[in-house]
């Protein structure tokens, strides 16, 4: 990957929030053609006809082996590859169903990123190296316990792409994890908080990814925590930990 008007993009979660924005943020960039994953393409529908020419919608659920083997097989000029897809289940660690939520984020938002990872690490070896960025949270650097599990999901996100930076380094692959704080789509509705737009956040990203930055911190909020976590980690620890679930609070 040079730059990104020479890229060839697989994103995943490309029909709403931050990926819509993402992928709008990509044409906008002039790459060269956008693999627009969604597990219902029927939402980019209008993406496909604007850009006929550069976008080419997959079906594709992140959590099937069949349709990531599909899908890679589908996109073999790919050169950068986005792991966007994510679910938060919004479960503190102490409510019933908290083991549930916790397998159904882990699938989406750490399982889903290695399978696809792997699976396209070849493809950019390939393609002479190119990137793959996965969306994690600044949850996973100092725990919300109001999304408990979530936050554990994210922080497995982010250690795993430390592995990536150090396995794929040999092949020329660029690894980037994003950790953005709270941003306004449909996952954050529910959250009392600031909110960052999304296509300022999309933007943010790309610009972190045009410089090849290992971590991507793309909005206010988590450029603020990232401060005090290098700071003083405990003093982060405390100001996330105030989030705490409704009946705690
Ligand atoms: N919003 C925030 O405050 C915030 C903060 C930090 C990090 N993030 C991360 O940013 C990423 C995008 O989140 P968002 O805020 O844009 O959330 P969102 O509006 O809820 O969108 C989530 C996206 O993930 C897709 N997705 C979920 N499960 C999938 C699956 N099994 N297969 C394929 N696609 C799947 C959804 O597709 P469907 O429409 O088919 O469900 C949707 O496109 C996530 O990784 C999230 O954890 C968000």
């Amino acid at each position: 990957m040079t730059n990104l008007t020479d890229s060839t993009v697989f994103l995943t979660g490309s029909n709403r929030g931050i990926g819509r924005a993402l992928a709008e943020a990509l044409l906008r960039a002039g790459v060269l053609k956008l693999y627009a994953a969604a597990r219902d393409t029927a939402a980019i529908a209008d993406l496909t006809a604007a850009h006929p020419d550069r976008v080419i919608p997959v079906t594709l659920d992140v959590t099937k082996a069949a349709d990531i083997a599909q899908a890679v097989a589908a996109a073999k000029d790919t050169t950068l590859l986005i792991n966007n897809a994510g679910v938060a289940g919004f479960t503190s660690s102490m409510s019933e169903n908290a083991v549930e939520k916790a397998r159904f984020e882990i699938d989406v938002n750490y399982i889903a990123p290695l399978a696809l990872t792997q699976a396209f690490a070849p493809v950019l070896k390939a393609n002479g190296g190119g990137g793959v960025v996965s969306v994690s949270s600044i949850a996973a650097l100092s725990n919300f316990p109001v999304l408990g599990t979530y936050s554990a999901s994210k922080a497995a996100v982010h250690s795993l792409m430390q592995a990536f930076r150090a396995e794929l380094a040999a092949q020329g692959t660029y690894v980037g994890t994003v950790y953005p704080g709270p941003v306004d789509t449909d996952m954050a509705a529910g959250l009392e908080s600031e909110k960052t737009p999304a296509a300022d956040v999309a933007q943010a990203i790309l610009d972190g990814i045009a410089a090849k930055q290992a971590e991507i911190f793309p909005d206010a909020a988590s450029q603020g925590m990232i401060a005090v976590h290098d700071k003083d980690r405990h003093e982060l620890e405390a100001m996330t930990g105030s989030f705490l679930p409704a009946a705690q609070a």
